[in-house]
């Protein structure tokens, strides 16, 4: 099949989450299945120069948005059988930010128009559209409502039901080339709202976990478009992200000061690494909680936050990497000043700290008060490091808490949003880890864990399929 996707976002060109890290990882799975895949992208500032120096230059043309007439360069990159194409105009997407400007709505509406100018440009004709998150939201909006001539199928992907791309009603008529009689598809609330835009005209929706897709069709995690999700229920699917494991490969990957092999103690070579550069007591048998994330409230940090003073009472060392709201910045900043001898905070991130920092773990922390899906939790695995994650979404899915009396699962969980029930089920999981039977049983459910693409990638492919012939059925 030919299939073309939309994002704004792609690793390693630029990311800001894990959307980024699906959009350079998918693709490349379902191309490994002999399918044609291209990907549009802006072509953002932070594109890395040696990147942008392989670009191969297409053409250029002009892209209307309302009266306005913008430049499109269109340049394209071949990477392991995708083509990736990034469309450039510097006024546009020579910016400091992904998103959080000013004119997003007009950026990313030009980002339509050019994918749109840039498929007959380029002849392709591709056999659906798969878009993700609100950026490409009107994509499925402006084939329904004919404003492209060919009628291409589209999937949309949720990747985050909280950031809908929410702009004043005024930009209907001043950027959005659609008849009034389309203003009800794509506005709401009194707003113009790219998501719900894409919720109501794509072809089929598809969420990035199961859990997170009945989540979804409730008020509290609905997001106010719960109803609508509802209202879709027989064509919405669940389909969990994977990783490259390829990419993240302990047996290789060149970040870590020592790659993994049969020897159990490698693990504990990347602690004491990790512990010198730290400056924190070098003591491979010393549990070492690591939380990497976004600073934000959605990933469960008030929890964090409330049991940090009594998690430092216990025999470990706690790690917290990350940038985000300053109100949590402050707080892990006081802590370092507080337990200078066990707790860390890097406020930062870097890939590479974060690589050494999965190795070097033996816990992750996810404790989410919601979670599309999450992929540090894949990663950590990956890197043989148990999680310990609240029951919600892709983390539901993809971890099962430990059996100690049947000896399966392959992490910790606890399902209330309550700090309590997280501070116990920390002080429960050092416990079984420090019971050589149990870890062992335990290390051993983690390293027989899947974790990349491969039978996801087949069920998007089931779905495209089914989009592409208008088959029956359901896919959940
Ligand atoms: C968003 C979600 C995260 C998911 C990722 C990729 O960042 O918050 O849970 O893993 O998208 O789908």
């Amino acid at each position: 099949m030919n299939i073309t996707m939309a994002a704004s976002e792609c690793a390693p060109f630029f990311k800001t989450g894990g959307l980024a890290d699906v959009i350079g990882s998918l693709p490349k799975a379902l191309a490994k299945k002999k399918h044609s895949l291209t990907v549009f992208l802006p072509k953002h500032r932070s594109l890395p120069d040696d990147i942008d120096r392989q670009l191969v230059f297409e053409g250029s043309f002009d892209v209307f948005v309302k009266w306005r007439k913008q430049y499109c360069g269109l340049y394209s990159l071949q990477s392991e059988q995708v083509t990736y194409y990034f469309i450039d105009n510097q006024y546009y997407f020579n910016r400091n930010s992904l998103y959080g400007e000013y004119d997003d709505a007009e950026r990313y509406i030009y980002f339509t128009h050019a994918i749109f100018q840039s498929l007959d440009y380029l002849n392709l004709e591709p056999d659906l559209i798969h878009c993700h998150d609100w950026q490409t939201g009107l994509i499925p909006a402006y084939i329904k409502a004919g404003a492209y001539p060919k009628p291409i199928k589209t999937i949309f992907t949720i990747h985050n039901l909280r950031y809908q791309g929410i702009f004043p009603l005024s930009i209907f008529d001043e950027l959005i080339h659609l008849d009034s009689y389309h203003l009800g598809g794509v506005e709401m609330n009194g707003a113009i709202n790219f998501m719900k835009s894409a919720l109501i005209h794509s072809d089929w929706l598809t969420t990035v976990s199961e859990t997170y897709a009945e989540e979804v069709q409730s008020s509290y995690y609905g997001e106010g478009l719960d109803q609508l999700l509802k209202q879709r229920s027989h064509e919405l699917a669940g389909i969990v992200n994977g990783i490259d494991d390829e990419l993240f490969d302990p047996l290789s990957d060149p970040t870590l000061p020592t790659n993994y092999s049969n020897d159990p103690l490698c693990k504990e070579q990347n602690k004491l690494a990790i512990q010198e550069e730290l400056h924190l007591e070098l003591n491979p048998k010393k549990p070492m909680l690591v939380l990497i994330s976004r600073l934000v409230e959605e990933k469960g940090l008030h929890l964090f936050t409330h049991i940090i003073d009594r998690l430092m009472h216990e025999n470990i060392q706690l790690v917290v990497m990350g940038t985000g709201d300053s109100q949590f910045e402050e707080q892990f900043h006081s802590f370092s000043q507080r337990y200078p001898d066990h707790f860390r905070f890097l406020c930062t991130f870097n890939e590479s700290t974060a690589r050494r920092l999965y190795a070097a773990s033996t816990f992750f922390l996810m404790p989410s008060r919601f979670e599309p899906c999450g992929l540090s939790q894949l990663i950590a695995l990956r890197y043989e490091t148990v999680p310990i994650v609240r029951e919600t979404g892709g983390l539901k899915d993809t971890i099962q808490p430990y059996n100690e009396f049947e000896g399966t699962g392959n992490g910790f969980s606890f399902l209330n949003y309550n700090a309590d029930d997280f501070y116990n089920v920390i002080r429960y999981a050092i416990s079984i880890y420090n019971n050589p039977d149990h870890r062992n049983t335990l290390l051993a459910n983690i390293y027989q864990t899947k974790l990349n693409w491969q039978h996801s990638a087949s069920k998007y492919e089931e779905l495209y399929k089914k989009v592409t012939l208008g088959n029956e059925g359901n896919l959940h």
